[in-house]
C-alpha cells in the first residue's frame, strides 16, 4: 500500500488518534475532553473542553521557542515598491498593541468585528489581534460595494469595524472610508467604533466622535495578552456567495482549525519551519485567510503579503521578482493569474530576467487547472505544478497531492485523490455511489476533518438544509465530478448557480437580484460564460417591461454600473443584451445552462421540457448581436 493510501485509510478508519496525535503540536491552554464529539449528529464538534488562542499559536509560540528573529511576515507592494519586513518578534508586539486598542473600544471576547482593509500588514495585524482577544472577525473583500458591506454588518453586528483609507488598484485609488460610511448609512446595525489605517495616498477624512485613526489610537494602548477560548469557539466568519442575494456566513472555529492548518503546510504543502511561502491571493478570501495569514504563521514560516497584480504592475515579471527577491519556496494562486502572465508573455522572457531557483512547488486553485495553464507553468518554471481543490467552506484542500508525504504522479484536470480526512464519494440523485469514471454529485462523508466549518452563522438550520439534507450522512460539495479507476478526483462544475470568475465566487442568484431592481427590467438572467482569461465571465439577459422606451444600450450601460455599485467591481459584469422572452420549461425554470453553452459555441440539445423551441432562436440572434459564440 502507498505511503499516501495508509496515511488516508488511518485518517477515517482512526479518525479520533489520528487527528489526537497531530492536535499534540498545537499549544492547547487545557487539553480537550474528547477529541470528536459526535453526540448530536449531523453537528460535530471537534476538540471539545479543550481552550487555545489562535493568536498564541500563530506568534507568541514562536517567540518563546527562539524565532523571534526570523521574519514573519513580508509585505511587498508592487502598488508602491514599499517593500516591510516584520520579525516573529515585532509582528507579536504590534498586534498585541493593536489588540490592546481595540479593546479600548469596546473589543471583548466574541465580539464581532469587520475588517476592510487592501492587502497592507496591518489587515494582518488587525485579523491576528481580534484572534489574540477572543474576538470574530469577519473580512469583507475591498472589491465588494457598500451594498454587500452593509448585509455584512447587519448579519455579524459588529462592535466595530477597521478599514483603510484607500486600496491601490492599476490606475485608480479607491476611497475605501466613503465606501465604508455610505455600507454604514445602509445598514440597520451601527457598530460602536471605527479604526481607520491612514494611507498616504489619500487620507479619509473622520467624520463623526465613532472613527478612531489607527496611530492615535495605537499610540495610547498597551499591548494586550491572549484571551484562552473554546476550541469549539468561532475564530472568524467569511461571507461566500449562496444561492441569493443572502451570502453565507461560514464559521470557523479555533481548535480543529491551528490543527489542520498547522498540519497541512509540512503535509500537503511539503514546506518545512523557516521557509518563505508566498499565497498570490487576498486576505479577504478564503485563500488569503488560510494561507496567507494563519497556516504559514502557525508552522513557523514567513510569508509575503503581496499587494500587486500578476501582470501590469509593473510586467508579466512581478511574480518572478517576488520570488527571486525574498526567495519564495512555494507559491500558490489561481490559474487565472498565470493565464495573464502566458497571455502577455507567452515564451517566459521575463522569467530570465530573475532567480527563481528557490521555487520547489506551485499550487494552483480556485477553479480547475486547464491543462494548457499546467503545462506551461511546469514547462516554464520546471517544478511540480499542482492542482488541489477546495472551498470556503472546507477551509483547506479536499483533494491534492499530498508533497510532504508521497508526490503522486500528476493527471491533468485532476486535483488529485483526497487529502487525510476528507472521505470523497460520487453519489448519484439516489444518494447511491456511481461507478469509478461516471459524474455525480461530490460529496464527503460527515464527519468533515478538523479545520472545516461547523455551522453559519446565524443559520444553522440552512447550514443543514443546504449542505447536508440532500444526502444524509454526507456534505454536499456543490460540485459535480467523478473519480477513476486509479481514484483520481476530476471536479467538473458547480451544481448550482455559482459562477468561477478569476478565482472569485459569484452567485449568479445576487446578480438576476441586483438586475431586477432596475426600473425597465422586467425578468432577466444571469448565465456564465467562458472566457479564456478569467475563466468565465456573467452575461446577463434582460427582458424589458412592455412599453419601455428607453434606449437598450442606455438599459445595458445602467445595469452595468448598478452592479458595480450594488455588488462591486469584481463581479466584472460588463455584457448583457437585452432579448424578448427567457428561455424556460413548461414548469417555469430558466434554461441557463442550454444559454451558456449557446453562447460557448458548446453542443447542446434541446431540452425536452422547454416551454417555447424558437425562444433559443431569438437568443441566438440576441447573442450573435454582442459577438457571441466568440471566434
Ligand atoms: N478593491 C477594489 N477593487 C478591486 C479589488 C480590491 N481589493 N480587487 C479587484 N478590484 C477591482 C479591479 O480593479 C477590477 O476593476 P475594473 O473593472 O475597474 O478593472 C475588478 O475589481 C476586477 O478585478 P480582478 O478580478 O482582479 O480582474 P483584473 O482584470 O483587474 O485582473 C487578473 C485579472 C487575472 C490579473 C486578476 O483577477 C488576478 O490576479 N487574479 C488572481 C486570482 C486570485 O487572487 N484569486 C483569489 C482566489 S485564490
Ligand atoms: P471558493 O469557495 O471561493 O474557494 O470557491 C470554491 C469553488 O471553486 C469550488 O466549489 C469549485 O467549484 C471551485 N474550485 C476551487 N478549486 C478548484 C479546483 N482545483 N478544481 C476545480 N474547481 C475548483
Amino acid at each position: 500500500m502507498s505511503k499516501y493510501q495508509a496515511e488516508f485509510n488511518r485518517s477515517i478508519k482512526e479518525r479520533e488518534s489520528y487527528w489526537g496525535e497531530i492536535a499534540k503540536l498545537v499549544h492547547w491552554d487545557k487539553p480537550w475532553d474528547k477529541v470528536l464529539d459526535d453526540s448530536n449528529k449531523p453537528h460535530y464538534r471537534w476538540f471539545p473542553g479543550a481552550e487555545v488562542n489562535t493568536c498564541y499559536n500563530a506568534l507568541d509560540l514562536h517567540v518563546a521557542q527562539g524565532r523571534g528573529d526570523q521574519n514573519a511576515l513580508i509585505y511587498d507592494s508592487a502598488m508602491t515598491g514599499e517593500i516591510r519586513h516584520y520579525t516573529y518578534r515585532q509582528l507579536t508586539e504590534e498586534t498585541a498593541r493593536f489588540a490592546g486598542a481595540l479593546s479600548e473600544v469596546g473589543v471583548l471576547k466574541g465580539s464581532r468585528v469587520i475588517i476592510y482593509m487592501p492587502m497592507i500588514p496591518e489587515a494582518v495585524i488587525a485579523i491576528l489581534a481580534c484572534a489574540r482577544l477572543g474576538a470574530i472577525h469577519s473580512v469583507v473583500f475591498g472589491g465588494f460595494a457598500s451594498n454587500e458591506l452593509a448585509v455584512r454588518i447587519d448579519d455579524a453586528k459588529p462592535v466595530a469595524i477597521i478599514s483603510a483609507s484607500c486600496g491601490l488598484e492599476p490606475g485608480r485609488t479607491v476611497a475605501y472610508k466613503p465606501l465604508l460610511d455610505q455600507a454604514i448609512d445602509l445598514a440597520e446595525h451601527t457598530p460602536q467604533a471605527c479604526v481607520i489605517y491612514q494611507r498616504p495616498q489619500l487620507e479619509a477624512e473622520m467624520l463623526t466622535e465613532r472613527d478612531h485613526d489607527w496611530h492615535e489610537l495605537i499610540s495610547r494602548a498597551s499591548p494586550a495578552p491572549c484571551v484562552s477560548v473554546k476550541a469549539t469557539d468561532p475564530l472568524y466568519i467569511l461571507y461566500t456567495s449562496g444561492t441569493t442575494g443572502q451570502p453565507k456566513g461560514v464559521v470557523r472555529d479555533n481548535g480543529g482549525h491551528i490543527v489542520a492548518l498547522k498540519w497541512s503546510m509540512k503535509n500537503i504543502y511539503g514546506v518545512e519551519p523557516g521557509e518563505v511561502f508566498w499565497a498570490a491571493s487576498d486576505v479577504g478570501w478564503v485563500v488569503g485567510h488560510s494561507y496567507i495569514v494563519y497556516a504559514p504563521l502557525f508552522s513557523g514560516n514567513t510569508t509575503i503579503l503581496y499587494e500587486g497584480k500578476p501582470v501590469g504592475t509593473p510586467d508579466p515579471g512581478a511574480f518572478w521578482r517576488v520570488i527571486s527577491q525574498h526567495k519564495v519556496s512555494a507559491l500558490f494562486t489561481a490559474p487565472t493569474a498565470f493565464r495573464a502572465i502566458k497571455k502577455e508573455d507567452p515564451e517566459g522572457e521575463y522569467l530570465q530576467r530573475y532567480d527563481v531557483s528557490t521555487l520547489h512547488t506551485l499550487f494552483l486553485a480556485g477553479e480547475r487547472t486547464d491543462p494548457d495553464t499546467l503545462h506551461w507553468a511546469e514547462e516554464k518554471l520546471e517544478v511540480p505544478v499542482i492542482d488541489h481543490w477546495w472551498q470556503t467552506e472546507t477551509g483547506w484542500a479536499i483533494c491534492s497531492n499530498l508533497m510532504g508525504i508521497e508526490q503522486l504522479p500528476i493527471k491533468e484536470g485532476s486535483p488529485s485523490k483526497p487529502v487525510p480526512g476528507w472521505n470523497l464519494k460520487v453519489l448519484d440523485d439516489a444518494a447511491n455511489e456511481v461507478a469509478p469514471g461516471e459524474i455525480g454529485s461530490l460529496v464527503v462523508e460527515l464527519p468533515l476533518p478538523p479545520g472545516a466549518f461547523p455551522t453559519l452563522w446565524n443559520a444553522k438550520e440552512r447550514y443543514v438544509e443546504a449542505y447536508l439534507a440532500e444526502f444524509p450522512g454526507y456534505y454536499k460539495t456543490a460540485d459535480a465530478g467523478f473519480i477513476d479507476e486509479d481514484g483520481y478526483v476530476y471536479v467538473m462544475s458547480r451544481t448550482d448557480d455559482i459562477i468561477n470568475v478569476a478565482g472569485h465566487r459569484l452567485s449568479t442568484g445576487a446578480m438576476e437580484e441586483v438586475l431586477t431592481s432596475h426600473p425597465d427590467v422586467a425578468e432577466c438572467a444571469v448565465t456564465g460564460v467562458n472566457d479564456s482569461l478569467k475563466g468565465q465571465l456573467p452575461l446577463g439577459l434582460l427582458v424589458l417591461n412592455s412599453g419601455c422606451k428607453t434606449p437598450h444600450e442606455q438599459i445595458v450601460n445602467e445595469c452595468v454600473g448598478l452592479m458595480r455599485e450594488k455588488i462591486g467591481p469584481v463581479a466584472a459584469f460588463k455584457q448583457a443584451v437585452v432579448v424578448k422572452r427567457l428561455p424556460k420549461t413548461r414548469s417555469g425554470k430558466i434554461l441557463r445552462g442550454t444559454v451558456s453553452k449557446i453562447a460557448d459555441a458548446e453542443p447542446w440539445k434541446m431540452p425536452a421540457t422547454i416551454d417555447d423551441p424558437e425562444i433559443l432562436n431569438e437568443i441566438t440572434e440576441s447573442l450573435n448581436s454582442i459577438g457571441y459564440p466568440k471566434s
